[in-house]
């Protein structure tokens, strides 16, 4: 009844990426290979209209490439806080040592990962592209949404035509690209990695594998580390679109090849002037691009064109002309959108209408702030894990009921889900235990007060609805007691 694929392949999205990544399917992309802005607090400009290195609405205009705290959303922080406790350390350890804008950065980018993700197919890989601004911070977030089993590189992209100005330092000549599969099943073509042997390194000539000298040399050329020596694009390079955060078609490329094979799906959610897909189209994949910049579309038809530098110069001033667009993409098997899709693999997701924050449903819109009231207003002020009644609301904490139920859909928050738990209990249950378990627990290490408050198993069946039912029928009456 729901078609669990969707007609999405060879579009681009003008629009915010996390609107457009909610309405993908899950296990729905073959790779993700894309270059976030980075939290330089740079500008940056360049001939074909500018970008602005930022998240925020409103990329015309000169805003810095920063991102603040007061501008998390706090529902954000909530799913992370509730769904992803690693990740929320991570956040909170990054607000610590390195400050609450990258803090602030790594939610922007954490609550797009965790949509990644589930859209991934279990065979799928992800290439994340950094600088040093906050490489380390980004990789913990890595961690926690993939798993570290599942690192399969840092590749190093040492630009070394560009000239070192430093006199304070090193100069910083290389970005930094994680790449994570989704499982073990994702597919690396690895004997298509290889590159020339090196003059200097005779020796190596003799093996693949360095100095082991059972195998022969391999007219492909050598096999390829983690270090990619890929000069950026100069100024006269017939790929240079004039878009300053260009990246070069052959490093793009190259990830492509490895984790994808022709046919497959290839998003970049910040597709920028179109390096990705470009690469992704001459390797005869699919892709999808996001992009919220208007001059997205742009660079698209104009490197599928693939015109001149002098045509280049002609066109630059339909960069935002939307029926000049429309008009020049039609020769291309590609679609344009300024909606987001729906979901069709959900059946509660496919009929909702999506706000653009990140929770999904009207119900989860309650803070915890507000569900840890409105369960003390019904239940009293006991621990469900103990019956221990305390002597101030701030003694109980919001937990789950069942630590896994829903994970995909983030059911798992539901208020139907949710327990009150003193700090023992709750340190206690941790993530490991249901509420039933927890109680058993404590009733076999003498923990448990007197008094039955609740059959849990009928808390744990109750919806949302049913609650606010009750609720609105005897308010601040009902409680566990009663049950
Ligand atoms: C570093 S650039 C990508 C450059 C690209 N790799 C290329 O070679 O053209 C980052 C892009 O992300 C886009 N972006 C930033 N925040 C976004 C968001 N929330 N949704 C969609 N796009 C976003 C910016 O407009 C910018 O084009
Ligand atoms: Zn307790």
């Amino acid at each position: 009844m729901f078609p669990i694929t969707q007609d999405i392949a060879n579009t681009l999205y003008e629009l915010d990426n996390l609107e457009v990544l909610r309405g993908i399917n899950s296990n729905s992309i073959d790779l993700i290979a894309t270059d976030p802005p980075f939290n330089t607090k740079r500008n940056r400009s360049g001939t074909a209209g500018f970008y602005v290195d930022s998240w925020k609405w409103g990329n015309i205009g000169l805003l810095p490439d920063q991102w603040q705290w007061n501008e998390v959303h706090p529902k954000w922080l909530e799913t992370i806080q509730d769904g992803h406790p690693e990740l929320f350390q991570v956040i909170e350890s990054t607000k610590f040592v390195q400050g609450e804008d990258t803090a602030a950065f790594l939610c922007f980018l954490s609550v797009r990962l965790l949509e990644m993700h589930r859209i991934l197919k279990d065979t799928g890989s992800i290439y994340l592209h950094c600088d040093h601004t906050a490489n380390a911070y980004i990789r913990m977030a890595i961690d926690a949404i993939f798993g570290k089993d599942n690192f399969r590189n840092e590749i190093i992209w040492h630009y070394y035509n560009v000239a070192s100005t430093s006199r304070k330092f090193l100069g910083r000549k290389h970005d930094t690209i994680f790449f994570y599969a989704k499982s073990k099943a994702a597919p690396f073509n690895w004997d298509d990695m290889r590159e020339p042997y090196s003059p200097e390194s005779n020796w190596v000539k003799a093996s693949d594998s360095y100095g082991d000298p059972r195998y022969g040399p391999n007219e492909k050329g050598k096999l390829m580390h983690d270090v990619w020596r890929i000069p950026t694009i100069n100024n006269m390079a017939k790929e240079r679109t004039g878009s300053p955060d260009q990246k070069p078609l052959k490093l793009y490329k190259r990830i492509i090849k490895a984790s994808s094979n022709p046919g497959d799906i290839v998003l970049d959610p910040f597709c920028g002037c179109a390096t990705t897909l470009i690469a992704a189209k001459k390797l005869n994949r699919r892709w999808i691009g996001i992009d919220r910049r208007s001059d997205a579309r742009y660079h698209i038809i104009t490197r599928l064109a693939d015109i001149s530098k002098a045509e280049r110069k002609r066109f630059e001033k339909y960069t935002t002309d939307k029926a000049w667009l429309d008009k020049q993409m039609q020769p291309y098997e590609m679609h344009y959108r300024t909606e987001p899709p729906v979901r069709t693999d959900n059946p509660t997701l496919a009929a909702a209408n999506l706000p653009s924050v990140f929770l999904i449903t009207e119900e989860f819109q309650m803070t915890r702030a507000e569900i840890h009231k409105t369960l003390i207003n019904q239940f009293g002020p006991y621990c469900w894990g103990c019956n221990f009644k305390a002597p101030d609301p701030r003694y109980l904490e919001l937990d789950h009921i069942n630590p896994k139920s829903g994970t995909d859909d983030h059911g798992q928050h539901h208020i139907n889900n949710r327990a009150l738990l003193c700090k023992p209990c709750n340190l206690e249950k941790s993530n490991r235990m249901t509420l039933l378990e927890l109680r058993r627990v404590n009733k076999r290490k003498g923990y448990m007060k007197d008094g039955v408050l609740a059959d849990l198993s009928e808390v744990s069946k109750w919806t949302w609805q049913y609650l606010v039912k009750r609720i609105q029928e005897a308010p601040h009456q009902y409680s566990l007691n009663g049950i």
